[in-house]
Parts: structure tokens; sequence; C-alpha cells
């Protein structure tokens, strides 16, 4: 299908919508372009910039406060900002330090960090009017109970909890991204979300693209509202599915790159958007990661699915390409995620010169040997546990559990309870044709093993945290419950299907067993007298 109704072309989709609801033109379209050709945000298409005319750029780095022979401090401020995402439109936001995504933090394996959260949030949120309670989930990593942004262990405005991470699990790619109970959605599509790399010496000993060639992708989507702020619509909790694709907050960016290997860490930070990749030039994708880090050996797939929370380290290869040449990142889409004619391209790379540094320019054809999750087989299993996806009653649920289940228990209701260094199958049903969920295991990296008894997807055969159990699917994954005991959430990530209410808990060790998250590091006032970090 051509673009005829791209924006910047004249006559804009909203326009077309228009027509078409008259009856006339509609007769000289398609009729799946006439269903696609309709768009969510109210803005004037005029106001949305034409594809790959914005420059990429990736979030700042963030600096520590002060550091130690062990350990690395951190301070962020949850607060409100104006992010100019579209060319001349205001848009409010909530960001880490202002800014959405919000910096980037970096950490050598070993290193502790302490990264302190102040919620400085308004009392309600301007539009929706809930109050803003925060609770920071580091996604990836393997945290003490009390410092993984458990739902229920809020911070609101006017406080701040300062966060404890080991960083002693192998390089990865995790994410920062509030967590909040019930409003998990509405604060990560205001911007509470953000990078965390950690890296480590196995990583270091490859020839893999590093420096300015190792790229962070953050992808997120938005319906713009008409006064530019971003529109919430969840379709009764369905999922939110914007027009508009941001990568690292800018609007279908082209980035310039040389003709060389580059290494993408692409995240999926949508609210409820699935995303099917695939390069315009027809060309193969090189995996070498998955949410737990390099897999043990790259994955070259002609298209990647990509579910909300899951991480997809890629290697593009633009050696093969001309200078002056142009390769556009396009989504194919999935099922159960809408699309339009907008969703159909994400960025695009423009190959602006020969490669300036040709070092580190190679996918070794063993990546990672030693990936923990990767050794497990059904035989090291102690149990296989069902856990049902489903739909009951207006509510999302796990198991018939809800998170108000758990809260009602007093928080000891659990959907498992291995013991510490238990091997286990988890068999995840969703036996639903009508939706999907990426459903996100706390505390632990796991294999995939099968999905209807087959294998799983190439790019999904590494270290894994979080699994797309598509429609009608039974996904079966197997993992240890080793670095913690405690009790850790289990969820789906489209973020109002977490908040309404699919989300539960498992404990790792007897009842009782580990720091309780939520009573063992509240969160304080932020006041004057606080001590600085
Ligand atoms: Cu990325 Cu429990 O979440
Ligand atoms: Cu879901």
């Amino acid at each position: 299908m051509g673009d005829a109704a791209g924006f910047g072309k004249g006559l804009s989709r909203r326009d077309l919508l228009k027509v078409s609801l008259l009856g006339a033109a509609a007769l000289t379209l398609p009729f799946e372009r006439t269903v696609s050709a309709k768009t969510v945000s109210e803005i004037a298409p005029s106001k949305l910039p034409r594809p790959f005319t914005v420059p990429f750029a990736t979030p700042p780095v963030l600096a520590p406060v002060r550091s130690t022979g062990t350990t690395d401090y951190y301070e962020i401020v949850q607060k409100p900002g104006v992010a100019e995402i579209l060319p001349g439109v205001r848009s409010p936001i909530f960001g880490y330090n202002g800014i959405a995504p919000g910096p980037t933090i970096k950490v050598a394996q070993g290193r502790e960090t302490v990264v302190r959260q102040i919620n400085a949030l308004p009392g309600r949120h301007p539009k929706l009017r809930y109050e803003p309670w925060t609770s920071t989930h580091l996604h990836g990593s393997a945290s003490l109970p009390e410092f993984d942004g458990y739902a229920s262990d809020i911070t609101r405005p006017g406080q701040y909890k300062d966060y404890r991470y080991p960083n002693t699990q192998p390089a990865r790619t995790l994410w920062y991204h509030d967590h909040g109970l019930h409003h998990t959605g509405e604060n990560v599509y205001m911007g509470l979300a953000g990078l965390y790399l950690l890296t480590d010496p196995v990583e270091q000993a490859l020839p893999l693209p590093t420096g300015r060639y190792d790229v962070p992708l953050v992808l997120q989507d938005k319906i713009f509202a008409r006064d530019g702020s971003f529109l919430w619509d969840d379709n009764g909790h369905s999922g939110l599915w914007g027009d508009v694709i941001l990568v690292n907050g800018r609007p279908w960016p082209v980035m310039k790159v040389e003709r060389r290997k580059y290494r993408f860490r692409v995240l999926n930070g949508s609210v409820a958007r699935g995303f099917r990749y695939r390069l315009s030039t027809g060309d193969p994708i090189t995996v070498i990661g998955c949410d737990g880090g390099l897999m043990t050996a790259p994955q070259q797939v002609s298209e990647l699915r990509h579910g909300m929370a899951e991480r997809y380290e890629i290697v593009i290869d633009f050696a093969k390409y001309r200078v002056g040449q142009r390769v556009v990142l396009q989504n194919l889409g999935v099922p159960n995620s809408r699309d339009y004619d907008t969703t159909r391209n994400i960025m695009a790379f423009d190959v602006a010169s020969e490669a300036t540094d040709t070092s580190n320019n190679t996918v070794p054809p063993v990546l990672n040997p030693g990936a923990v999750a990767m050794d497990l087989t059904p035989a090291m299993s102690k149990r296989t546990r069902r856990l049902v996806v489903s739909r009951t009653g207006g509510e999302w649920v796990i198991n018939d559990m809800t998170w108000e289940s758990v809260v009602r228990s007093r928080y000891e209701a659990v959907v498992a309870d291995p013991g510490p260094g238990d091997v286990e199958i988890w068999e995840i049903v969703n036996a639903s044709g009508g939706w999907f969920h990426p459903v996100h295991v706390h505390l632990v990296d796991f294999k995939i093993l099968d999905r209807n008894g087959r294998p799983p997807r190439p790019e999904e055969r590494g270290p894994k945290d979080t699994v797309y159990v598509g429609e009608n699917e039974t996904v079966r994954i197997i993992m240890r419950f080793e670095h913690q005991v405690g009790r850790y959430m289990v969820h789906c990530h489209n973020l109002p299907h977490e908040d309404h209410d699919m989300m539960t808990q498992f404990r790792v060790g007897p009842p009782g067993a580990g720091h309780d998250p939520i009573t063992t590091a509240p969160a304080l006032p932020y006041t004057s007298s606080t001590a600085a970090l």
C-alpha cells in the first residue's frame, strides 16, 4: 500500500475520515484503507511532523551525585515538565528529572547503586485528577523486595525513597519505570520511564559495536489532544494505541549512520502496543540479546516481534548500503494492537558517510555461552505450575487472582511459592483469541521452552523476563528462583491490564520469608531537613 493518505501529502488523514464519513470519496478508497486512515489524535494533523524530519537523539546519561569505593549514588526528581515533541507544540509530561525518557543510568557489574527517587509531582494529575503516587521498579534487576517497586509500596507527592540495587547480574538492558498502584499506565504514559544499562567483563571482551555505535531506542506511542497534551484513552482498560510513534521521545526520527555495524538496544516502552519490525530493504536483522542480556548465539530474523517491556538487542550492518541510502525501520503490526497508517513507520537511518572507526565491528558466532537461564532443562524442574491469564467479570485476572485480592489477603496470597533455588516450569495459558499478554515475572531470568508445543521464535532464544503470550497460546517458561527470597509481582505488561488488575505475586521461600516489600523501607517525607545522599 502506498501512503497517499500520509501526513503532509495534501489531504490529511483526519480530513479523509471526514470525507469518507460523507460517503462520496470513500468509494475511491479500498475498505481497509478507510479503516486504517482513522486517527486518534485530536491535534491538527498539520502539527505532526512528516516522518524522518526530526533529528534522532538519545537520552542524556546521568552522573552520580557521589561515589564511594563500592557504591554510586544517584538522585532523581519525578516532576512535571514541558516537552516540545511535535515541533512548536508544548506537551505537559511527568519526567524523571523532568524529561522523558528519563536520564540513562550506566553501571558496571559488581558496583552497588543507590537511587534516590523524590516524588515532586503535583497532588493531582492535571487532567485525570488522580494522585500520582509512584513506586519505582528497575525492570530486569534481582532487587530486594523493598527496592523492587512493589505496586503498593508507594511514594506520595512530597515523599522520597532511596532504592538500593545489587547489580550482580550479567550485562543487560534494564529500564526503570513507574509501578504505582493502579496508575502505572498513566504514569508511564506521562513519561516515567528510563534506561539503566548494566555492563560486565563478558560483554566488554566481545568485539561488538560500542561507544557511539551502541545506541538505545526507546519506542512509545502517544495520542495528542488538541492542546498538545497526551490524551489518555485506554478503551475500557483494553489498551491505549497511539498514532504517533516516538523513539527516545522524538516522532519518527531520522538518524545519520556510518557504513558499519551498529548495536541497538530496543525497548518497547509502550502502554499496550506490540510491534513487528522489518527493514525497508528486506535485509535480515541480527538479534544478539534479549531482556536478560546477550544470547548464546546471534539469530538472524527477517521480522522481529516485540511486546511491551521486552528488550531486544539487534545489530544492523549499514556497510551493505551506499552513502545516501535511506533504510527505514518499519512496523508490520501485531494482532490486537490498533494500527494506523502512521504506525507503519518507526524511524529512518540515513547512511551519511563511510565508517570513521572500524574497530568493534563484529558479531561473533558465540556471544554468551554462560547465560544461566539458558542452561535450564525440564529435567531440572521441581514442579510445573499453570497460570491462566483471562478476562473475567470485566477484570483482567491471573488464575482468578487480582492485585485487589492480594491486598485483601494483607499481601499474603500468592500464585506460587517456590523454594529458594528451585527450578520450576510455568505454563502460561491465554485461551483468548482477542488479546495478547506480555507476562513479566519479577526477580528471575527465564528461558522460553515452547509456545503451543513449538519452539520459541528465533529472537526469543535468549534470557528473558517478559514473554509475549499470544492469542490462544500456551507458553512454557523455565526459571530458577534465585538471588533473593520474599514476595514479588507477576503481571501482564499491557499497563491497563496490569492496573485493572492482571497482577498477582509469588513468594520465594516459606510464608513470612524475606523482607516485607512495604514496611521494610517505606517512603519518607522530603523536607528541607532531609539529609543529602
Ligand atoms: Cu516493567 Cu512489574 O514491570
Ligand atoms: Cu494483558
